[in-house]
């Protein structure tokens, strides 16, 4: 018995399974696609480094960003959500990552990023014990937003050495 009704049944199957075969074959062409990104953060200095609200060390610090990002795109990208972090270990909480800059990229052309002194836009806090003497690294990550497919993060990181022992002002 065919009816009207199985016919649509059997065109809507059809469809959505070419729509499955279609997004499996964007994702792997996609994973065949190798990016290159050039990344170098620096450190460039400490502006601040003070007690917040008598508890908690706070830093300003200055950074250096060049970045080619380019190679990250493909057909498939929709846009990359690139951060600046700030990442330390302390021996409760092991390692720390702090947020300090971001930015929404959604071409080729702005993943070319020269950034002399980085401003930052989130604050650098320890809530739990201090910053002062702590080793740092800076990382560059960025989390690609496909079209089609899943997300996925990559980074580069940076070891800029210890925070001063001392406070700054
Ligand atoms: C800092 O970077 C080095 C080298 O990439 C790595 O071995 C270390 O675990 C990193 N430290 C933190 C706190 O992320």
């Amino acid at each position: 018995m065919h009816s009207a009704w199985s016919r649509v049944n059997a065109v809507l199957t059809f469809f959505g399974s070419a729509l499955a075969v279609l997004c499996v074959l964007t994702t792997l062409t996609d994973m065949l696609h190798a990016p290159d990104p050039s990344v170098n953060l620096r450190l460039t200095e400490v502006k601040r480094l003070a007690p917040w609200r008598n508890r908690y060390d706070q830093a300003v610090l200055s950074v250096g960003l060049e970045a080619d990002l380019r190679s990250c795109f493909s057909w498939n990208t929709k846009q990359l959500f690139v951060f600046v972090q700030a990442e330390y270990a302390t021996e409760k909480h092991g390692v720390n990552q702090v947020v300090i800059w971001d930015r929404i990229i959604r071409t080729p052309e702005e993943a070319v990023i020269s950034i002399p002194a980085l401003k930052q836009k989130y604050a650098l806090l320890d809530r739990a014990t201090r910053l002062r003497g702590r080793e740092v690294n800076l990382s560059l990550a960025w989390s690609s937003m496909p079209k089609v497919g899943a997300l996925s993060l990559d980074k580069r990181s940076f070891p800029v050495g210890k925070l001063p022992e001392e406070y700054v002002y």
